[in-house]
């Protein structure tokens, strides 16, 4: 695809400006409740069931958002004139949409497990991320077997990312996510923050002779990275003192072999992709290997698997039933319709519990774009704030300006039914899922003003016990939380990012906005090598800056 500046402002489309009245005259009055009464095939209609590629499922509940047929079928509209599809498709086939990049978004071709042809600029990219996956099997079993040992003779007991961004909060989530399938006597630790707590902290405990370092970096120029990696580099020399055996302490998780190469890495321990996988959707890729260590490599195969079944899904079924749409429209529809700037994913999942963090890069350095594929400044709001912590943790904190606030926030929750740890006869899943069921209802139907005072509450008690429901959520419910399922729940989410910006009319594959604070930082950087006062910056940085120095230096 050469050229964008066709595509129209999304409040341009025929099927917006409906949607717009639709809202005034009906849309924001709509009672989620009142129309299940109306239509007790409800549920039926706007649960959708997912298959993933082993026979289990996933359960998406729509049904307790505020849609009717009408608003449903225009959402579907939009994203028909919005040419979601052909977009997907353009997505599928290699072509270059990340276009102020030059680039395809390509990670769907990392998960490509039944080896299609799939092509970047009349290449087929399936041998070459087959073989990136072949090495990191060898590898993976190598550690894990303890084939593989460190300069004194040791296997390896600890691995160490050393990456930010997507070359971090994919691994982190993923490792915590999928614990329960780790091996005992290896462990995973990240490193990410430039602040020097971090791995001062993490290499405390650490043995340099049983320590493996990843050094994740799609760019491998990433100042915090690389300053992280050169400190534990150091640590690992002050034992080890002979630089040959950095050979078996680090690996490389990048693109680009010259400064993997310049670095000191043995280039046999770099783990290749391309350019075209985006850093937040780079778990998929090479960046994975922690995870491939940490719960084995064909657990990891698993997980691509998983995804791979959510691309088949994406791309083959209707949009009426496409379950990443739906999710995707029904953001759009509470963001620009509904007015909401927020929206919560809350797991009913401890081992989730990085899942709202690593979602936050995904869809706010995705979508938080305010110019339009046609280069102009949109007239309408994109990207939404989204935020989370496990529930039921979060129910004791943030939850009440959910339930009685004057913000609308739609709510994702997400459940698996059988718990990896059913201890006291499953007494702690069942209360836990209890909840899940539990706060989503009550968001709904909330309790009026009779209740109250059936309850016993009078005077001016009444109104603080009022709940107004008619508050959104969708319900997202697994069989398990296997690797499979987890594959297949990033997979939605990758989706549902990809249908907000395609209806934005938005890149969704750039980050620009993340330069200037790093280009000022390196500037800012040099100024604080001495005491000497600074004379520029606005009088606010100055003084910062003059105070700073006279404390810390
Ligand atoms: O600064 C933002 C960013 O470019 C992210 O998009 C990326 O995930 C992160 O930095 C890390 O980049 P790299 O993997 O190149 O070190």
């Amino acid at each position: 695809m050469s050229s964008f500046s066709d595509f129209k402002l999304a409040t341009e489309l025929p099927a917006w400006k409906t949607l717009e009245s639709v809202y005034k005259k009906s849309g924001k009055d709509f009672k989620v409740k009142e129309a299940f009464d109306e239509d007790p095939k409800r549920f039926q209609k706007l649960s959708k069931t997912l298959k993933n590629y082993d026979g289990s499922q996933i359960l998406f509940d729509f049904s307790k958002n505020l849609i009717n047929d009408e608003s449903f079928s225009l959402l579907i509209q939009l994203a028909k004139e919005a040419k979601v599809e052909h977009l997907r498709d353009e997505m599928f086939k290699g072509s270059l949409i990340n276009f102020t990049e030059g680039r395809a978004v390509y990670h769907v071709a990392l998960r490509n497990r039944s080896m299609k042809t799939m092509e970047v600029e009349g290449k087929n990219t399936a041998p070459e991320v087959d073989a990136v996956l072949q090495h990191m099997k060898e590898f993976s079993e190598e550690v894990r077997s303890g084939k593989w040992t460190g300069y004194t003779g040791k296997a390896i007991t600890d691995i160490v990312n050393i990456g930010i961004g997507g070359s971090d909060l994919g691994p982190v989530m993923v490792t915590e996510a999928l614990k329960s399938y780790s091996k005992p006597g290896l462990s995973a630790h990240f490193v990410s923050n430039i602040d020097g707590t971090h791995i001062v902290e993490t290499l405390k405990n650490l043995n340099p002779e049983t320590t493996l370092f990843l050094i994740a970096s799609k760019t491998f120029t990433t100042a915090e990275t690389i300053t992280n990696a050169n400190s534990a580099k150091r640590w690992f020399l002050e034992s080890a003192k002979d630089n040959k055996h950095i050979a078996k302490h680090f690996a490389a998780l990048s693109t680009n072999a010259e400064e993997v190469e310049k670095f000191g890495i043995d280039t046999k321990n770099m783990f290749e992709f391309e350019s075209w996988v985006g850093g937040r959707y780079s778990v998929w890729s090479a960046i994975g290997l922690s995870v491939a260590l940490y719960i084995g490599y064909d657990r990891f195969e698993e997980f691509l698997k998983g995804a791979e079944a959510v691309d088949k899904h994406f791309v083959e079924t209707p949009l009426e039933d496409n379950i990443p749409v739906i999710g995707g429209l029904l953001s759009v529809w509470y963001n620009n319709f509904f007015g909401a700037q927020t929206h919560l994913v809350a797991p009913f999942d401890q081992y989730l519990h990085r899942f709202p963090a690593y979602l936050q890069q995904l869809s706010m350095e995705s979508n938080g774009k305010s110019v339009t594929r046609g280069n102009v400044f949109t007239n309408y709001q994109t990207g939404t704030i989204l935020f989370g912590e496990p529930a039921t943790n979060a129910q004791h904190s943030f939850f009440q300006l959910v339930h009685q606030g004057t913000k609308l926030i739609p709510a994702d929750f997400i459940l698996a039914a059988r718990s990896h740890n059913p201890i006291e006869h499953n007494l702690h899943q069942r209360m836990l899922a209890s909840n899940f069921f539990a706060q989503a209802e009550a968001l709904m139907v909330g309790k009026d003003e009779n209740q109250v005072k059936k309850e016993g509450a009078t005077g001016g008690l009444i109104p603080h016990k009022v709940f107004l429901g008619n508050r959104p959520t969708t319900s997202i419910l697994t069989q398990e939380m296997t690797p499979a399922a987890l594959g297949a729940l990033i997979a939605y989410y990758e989706h549902v990012t990809f249908v907000e910006g395609a209806i934005w009319n938005i890149n969704s594959f750039d980050q620009w906005g993340v330069e200037l604070g790093k280009v000022l930082a390196k500037v800012i950087g040099k100024e604080l090598d001495d005491k000497e006062k600074v004379k520029n910056h606005d009088p606010s940085t100055r003084g910062l800056i003059n105070q700073f120095k006279e404390w810390a230096l």
